[in-house]
């Protein structure tokens, strides 16, 4: 994988999945079951190493990602955090310039602790094989939650609050910038070789928007990485960018992007591939699906984007519902 992050084309391409430890595994709802709740399993070190390792071990995966979540940001900002079962996250809302402006780029620092903890533990137990990937959420895909206080499908309230309290709203953005940075050189620091943005948001931006909340906030938060660890390797997945992606690449100045699903494979290979190296991007819903459907998609993956540098992988995360063979196949295929 980090020959592949390095620009070269490799003969049978690397392959992980967005969210490969999670809820399809049995052996990761017993470890939840223990944990009690999932924040508890993400600040528990040894049982978020465990997690982290979980996928590697029965797959042979080629990266691991480490175990933990993006609202852990907010959550050092001193935000209150809780995941409800079925719900999703819940946060206090910011949603007037006051509550905005009170938000400062101090983070808890014993929050993050735990996180490169867990980084050391995996670390040390993880062959020389595989790539290690740390991450945090982009300043606007992050910004959205603390600003609704929960997800929502077409961020309509942080858009609107970002363009009536432009201002306040760029003092949040900043302040995740600054955080970001900090706990991204923390991850590295403790032993992650690659991190990850997840901008999974990035598509209910546009124009200037994106150019704004997107792109300008990446490009800080990757220069100021750069200063802290020059040999670091990024990854930048803005969700639904579209044709906004070579641009995107050019601007922020990512090593590698991340391809959503949706993004056409002609397009990625002609206007993106030739300026980073690309990861995606079969359907988390056809590896549900499974089967001949499966085998097609792969295939035309490795046909259309594997005479470059490709990491194979999801267009977004993998869904609960994922029978464990249809994971087995897909990487069957990919290896041969
Ligand atoms: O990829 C991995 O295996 C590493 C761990 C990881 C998680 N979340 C674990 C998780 C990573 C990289 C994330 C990123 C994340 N978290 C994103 C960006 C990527 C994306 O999926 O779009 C976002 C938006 C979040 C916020 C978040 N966390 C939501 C909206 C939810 C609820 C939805 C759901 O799937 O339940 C979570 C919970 C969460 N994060 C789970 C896991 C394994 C499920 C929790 C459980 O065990 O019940």
């Amino acid at each position: 994988m980090l020959r592949v992050l390095d620009g070269r084309r490799v003969s049978v391409p690397p392959v992980w999945l967005m969210r490969q430890a999670g809820r399809y595994l049995p052996e990761y709802r017993a470890l939840r079951e223990k944990a009690g709740g999932f924040l508890d399993l993400c600040l528990t070190p040894e049982l978020a190493a465990e997690a982290t390792l979980q996928p590697v071990r029965r797959f042979g995966f080629d990266a691991a990602i480490l175990f933990s979540d993006i609202l852990i940001v907010p959550l050092a900002m001193g935000r209150s955090l809780r995941f409800t079962e079925g719900e999703g996250p819940r946060l206090a809302p910011l949603t007037d310039a006051a509550a905005l402006a009170s938000v400062s780029a101090h983070a808890d620092v014993s929050v993050f602790e735990r996180v490169y903890e867990t980084v050391q533990r995996v670390k040390a137990v993880l062959g020389p094989h595989t790539t290690f990937i740390g991450f945090c959420g982009a300043p606007w895909t992050v910004a959205t939650y603390m600003v609704a206080g929960q997800g929502s499908t077409d961020q309509a309230l942080p858009r609107a609050v970002a363009a009536r309290e432009p201002r306040a709203f760029q003092h949040l953005v900043d302040c995740l910038v600054d955080v970001s940075v900090e706990y991204l050189a923390g991850q590295l620091q403790a032993g992650v070789e690659v991190v990850q943005i997840f901008d999974t948001w990035a598509g209910s931006l546009s124009g200037a928007e994106f150019e704004r909340w997107c792109i300008a906030p990446t490009r800080r938060l990757v220069a100021a990485l750069r200063r802290r660890c020059p040999r670091a390797k990024v990854i930048g997945f803005p969700r639904g960018a579209g044709r906004n992606l070579p641009r995107y690449v050019r601007e922020t100045g990512v090593d590698a992007v991340s391809l959503d699903s949706e993004i056409d494979r002609d397009f990625a290979r002609h206007q993106v591939q030739p300026l980073v190296p690309v990861q995606g991007n079969v359907d988390p819903r056809v590896l549900v699906a499974g089967g001949e459907a499966l085998d097609r998609d792969v295939d035309d993956l490795l046909a259309r984007l594997a005479q470059g540098p490709l990491i194979v992988n999801l267009g977004h995360g993998i869904l609960p519902e994922t029978p464990i063979a249809h994971v087995e196949r897909m990487l069957k295929r990919v290896r041969g």
